[in-house]
Parts: structure tokens; sequence; C-alpha cells
């Protein structure tokens, strides 16, 4: 088989870390197991401002629509918190998702079974949670016009325009059938159809493709404040939850949390089979984003990161196999009692980013015996 092409973006904050940290696993997935990629590297983010005085260059954007699979670090400073609309470093990835079409973003919440300590929640209330946010991700409040600013009458309005069509609601609602089939055969969609139009939509569009395509699945319609409530108060009760693109944003987080640490969240973007190569669109970021704060010391936990990669091997290049591994040798690695500072609960020991990927690779040693 050809080498498979694969666009490493580190971006800003702890991206560069994380990212280090996870290529320290696929160099060793590259010596031990049947891994060969070919990696190119592009800037996206703050980092590509400073070199070229926008977020994503041209070039980059056509080099990575000629990758097979992107794994994507952080984009984000409050360096740049000034600066135009256009040129902040969430501009550049927020680019890729629309030019690419990832229109279904997969935020899986899992809780590690070393975990269930960490968390602020009770653990009987997230032991052995596995639930599944499938968020639009090219629509609604990110990217749909009018949006703007304007001055009316000596006032100064700001707007945002929730705008779906039925393709759009039809194309992640099959993502989220089919993941369902594939997990707890249960899904919940969520939107605000008591005081938006675009929820009316929504809920209307669902519900009728869950009557037509949705044989056998579990289907309700939940609000979206509703959903964050029962995310905190009885996570178990769900398998997959569809929502647009805003609410799945605040969703994610919330569920993210529930897992110990938004440190620990992956995610994969996809869109569609591009008929001319064959390959499915994809793109891989944890959903932590770059955390400034504790940038550049070396203490952010890779795990999501790590994870993000191992859902690539999974959904991009069909290695379920080693997606497995790289997730048990985590498993294992969190049981060793090495945990980094998000994470960390008594009794454990505080590492730092080469700490903990250390201990995956130990991990990975011992399970490849
Ligand atoms: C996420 C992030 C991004 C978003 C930011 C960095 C633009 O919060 O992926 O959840 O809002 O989508
Ligand atoms: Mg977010």
């Amino acid at each position: 088989m050809s080498n498979r092409k694969i666009m490493i973006m580190p971006g800003d904050g702890i991206g560069p870390e994380v990212m280090a940290a996870t290529m320290k696993v696929a160099d060793w997935l590259a010596k031990h197991r049947s891994f060969s990629f070919d990696t190119m590297h592009g800037l996206c983010g703050g980092v590509s401002y400073e070199k070229h005085g926008v977020p994503l260059t041209d070039e980059t954007m056509a080099d990575a629509m000629a990758c097979d699979a992107i794994l994507f670090g952080a984009a984000g400073d409050h360096r740049y918190d000034n600066l135009p609309f256009e040129l902040k470093p969430e501009r550049g990835l927020l680019r890729m998702r629309k030019e690419l079409d990832l229109y279904a973003n997969l935020r899986p919440a899992i809780v590690f079974p070393p975990l269930v300590s960490s968390s602020t929640l009770k653990e009987d209330v997230i032991s052995g949670l596995d639930i599944m946010i499938v968020r639009e991700l090219t629509g609604g409040t990110y990217f749909a016009e009018p949006r703007g600013r304007e001055e009316r009458d000596g006032v100064v309005y700001a707007y945002d325009t929730n705008l779906y069509s039925v393709p759009e609601i039809e194309r992640i609602g099959r993502v989220a059938f089919d993941l369902a089939r594939k997990r707890g055969q249960k899904i919940t969609s969520v939107e605000k159809a008591n005081v938006m139009h675009s929820g009316v939509l929504w809920r209307e569009v669902m519900t009728a493709l869950h009557a037509a395509e949705g044989d056998g699945l579990e289907y309700e319609n939940m609000y979206a404040d509703n959903c964050a409530m029962q995310l905190v108060r009885q996570p178990k009760q769900f398998d997959v939850i569809v929502t647009d693109n805003l609410f799945g944003d605040l969703l994610s987080d919330c569920a993210a949390m529930l897992t110990g640490s938004l440190g620990m969240l992956p995610s994969a973007s996809l869109g569609d089979i591009d008929p001319a190569t064959g390959v499915r669109r994809s793109f891989y970021e944890p959903v932590h984003g770059s955390a400034p704060d504790i940038a550049g010391k070396g203490i952010a936990n890779p795990l999501a990161q790590l994870l993000s990669f191992a859902m690539m091997l999974r959904y991009s290049f069909d290695m379920g196999e080693d997606a497995d591994l790289v997730e048990k040798a985590v498993e294992k690695a969190l049981e060793s009692g090495k945990r980094t500072g998000d994470i960390m609960s008594p009794g454990a020991t505080e590492t730092g980013t080469d700490g903990m990927v250390a201990e995956v690779i130990d991990a990975l040693d011992h399970l490849a015996r």
C-alpha cells in the first residue's frame, strides 16, 4: 500500500507539546506495527499569523486538501484577542472545517475506569460512561450569513444567524444514526424548538428521518438547556447526542468534564468521501484548545491529542486494532497512577506531558509482548 499522507498541524499554545508527545507513539507504531506514513507539517493559527500575517495560507489549505488526514493541535492565544476578526487564530481552524466540508464532528466522552475519581461528579454517576456527541460542524451560528456588526441610528449592533437547511440536518442525522447502530441504539436530538425556528426545523427533520430510516433505534428530542442539565444529572441515559454547531460546542465541553478533564476528550471531524480520490476528508483534534495559561510548561495532558490520533487510525485508515491498542495503553498508563495535574487524584503521582506519554509507551511495550 502506498504511504498515507498525514498533515501535522500543532498550532498554538499547548498544541506543539501534546503533538510532540503523540508523535512518540506514532514512532512506536512505525517501529513495532506495520504503520508507515508520510507526514507534512503545516502552520495554522497564531503560528501562521506570526510567519505569514494570516491564520492559514492558501498554500497550506491546498496541502491540507491533498492529505489523507489532518492531525491538529490547537488554535488561539489571548495575545491575538484584539486582532481583526478575520485574522484571529481560530479563523484558520474554521476555514479548514468549512473548506474541507467536515460537517460531522464526533466527540466521544468515555470514562476510563482509573479516572472515575478524577471527575467532579460522583463515581456512580459517571463510572462506565460512554457517550458520543455528534456536532454539526460547518453550518449554523459559526458560518451562516448574515453575520456582522453595524451601527443603526448611533447604536452599535452585532449579530449571527443560526441557519440550517433540510439537507444539512439530514446528513448529520444520518451520521448519528449510523453511529447509534454500532453502539447503544439510542439517539437524542438536541435543539431549542421552543424558541428557535432553526430548532423547529431541526426537530421536524430529525423526527422524520428517524421514522424513515431509524428502524429499531430508540429516539428522543430534547431541548438544549435540559440536555446540559441531564448531562450532569444522569449522563448514562445518553448514547448518541446529535446537535447543531453551537450547542455541540457547549455540550461537548460539559461532557468532557464528566470524563475527568477537558484534557481527555478527542474528536474526529469527517466529511464525505471525495469521489476523485476515494478518501474521506478527515481531521482530528483534541477538544481542549490551546490552554495558553499552561503552554510551554511541559505539564499539559497529552492524552486527548493521543486519543485523537487513535481516532484517525480507526476512522481514516481502518486500523481499528492499532487504535484499540493505543486506547488500551492509555488506560494502562492511567492505571499506573501517573497523572498530569488536570487528572490528579489522591494517591496518584503527578507527572508532566513527557512523563505521561512515557507511561503510555511503557504500556505499549507490555501489551505488544
Ligand atoms: C472547539 C473549539 C472551537 C470551536 C474554537 C477553538 C474555534 O472550542 O473545537 O470546540 O468553538 O468550535
Ligand atoms: Mg469548544
